[in-house]
């Protein structure tokens, strides 16, 4: 039997499309913008490399203390530290423009205004292959609600990004939400070409001696091993809720956990956390779902997507 097809399409309606050669993806802010990797590692060979969340401006982020381990997990307040998108434009865009694999960037406004021009700043640069709208930070045209906890709210980011590029966009939703399928059809409605479930849930950790937050904020978002079955869990019932594909951010340290996803009915897989762990771990999820696909006599990734979802009942 021939090796089984890894590649995926992420963006099927879209004119270009965005074709991976695998599933396998690395999330935003686990990578930075992939140049260090790039000394190490065979980057070219990854799915996609999703940047380093780009703003505007460049931001400092927060004071530390800003990460801390917890049961499963970690919690982070990084407080999106970034060069700016003047910065990634002239330094970093045209070493991705060098490179095979495509890069997503990660992008994020304060304002919907914001979105349209990170869009517009980036459309025709070479070496950007679409965008990854980052919508889990406060929006201050509305007095600093979550853009992603709102389906107007949401829906307008995504707007703004679609008309000002002809980049495939992703959308990445939070979900620190009650019914994340309502923002999700929304972001559909509203042009998204892709969903991307989900950015880290909100927690906290108390030093208990100090009596004071373990962060430099009383929140951080969670991400690793223990939010998988939560965001396992929104994926399904995003899939359930839009015809456009989504991939899958939460808690994958092994390529088990990635079948899982793509089982749940996700397109592709992004490995954040786990790099922390073990930097191999994105290559390790690729080779690992490859090796499951052949010893179940599968031709491709794709005639998996979603099998799990048509499981009879007992
Ligand atoms: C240190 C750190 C920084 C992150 N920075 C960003 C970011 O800039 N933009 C973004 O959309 N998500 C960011 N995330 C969220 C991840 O991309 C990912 O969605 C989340 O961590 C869940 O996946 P994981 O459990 O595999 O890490 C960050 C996560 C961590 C741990």
């Amino acid at each position: 039997m021939d090796a089984p097809d890894l590649s995926v399409e992420l963006a099927p309606r879209h004119k270009q499309g965005l074709r991976l050669r695998n599933p396998v993806m690395v999330a935003s802010g686990t990578f930075s913008n992939g140049l260090e990797f790039a000394r190490h590692h065979d980057v070219q060979s990854l799915g996609a490399i999703v940047s380093k969340g780009t703003t505007l401006l460049p931001r400092r982020g927060n004071p530390q203390r800003r990460t801390t381990e917890t049961p499963g997990g970690m919690l982070n307040s990084i407080g999106f530290q970034n060069i700016g998108v003047e910065r990634l434009v002239r330094d970093i865009c045209p070493i991705w423009a060098t490179w095979d694999v495509p890069v997503v960037v990660n992008i994020l406004g304060d304002t919907v205004a914001e979105y349209a021009r990170l869009a517009a700043r980036l459309d025709a640069v070479p070496g950007v292959a679409g965008f990854e709208v980052n919508i889990s930070c406060p929006n201050l045209d509305v007095g600093g609600i979550e853009f992603g906890v709102d389906p107007a709210a949401a829906a307008s980011a995504t707007r703004a990004v679609r008309e000002h590029t002809s980049l495939p966009v992703v959308v990445k939703l939070t979900p620190n939400v009650t019914e994340i399928a309502l923002i999700a059809r929304a972001v559909a409605e509203a042009g998204a070409d892709a969903l991307c479930v989900a950015n880290t849930i909100m927690g906290t950790a108390i030093d208990i001696e100090q009596r004071r937050p373990v962060l430099n904020r009383p929140f951080g978002g969670l991400s690793g091993p223990a939010v998988r079955p939560i965001i396992l869990r929104m994926v399904w019932q995003v899939c359930a809720a839009v015809d456009i594909p989504v991939v899958a951010s939460g808690g994958i340290m092994t390529w088990q956990d990635a079948v899982e996803y793509l089982l749940a009915g996700a397109t592709a897989v992004q490995v954040g956390t786990a790099t922390f762990v073990d930097p191999d771990a994105p290559w390790k999820v690729r080779d690992g779902i490859a090796g499951y696909l052949e010893r179940h006599g599968e031709p491709s990734v794709t005639a998996i997507i979603g099998t799990a979802r048509t499981f009879r009942r007992d």
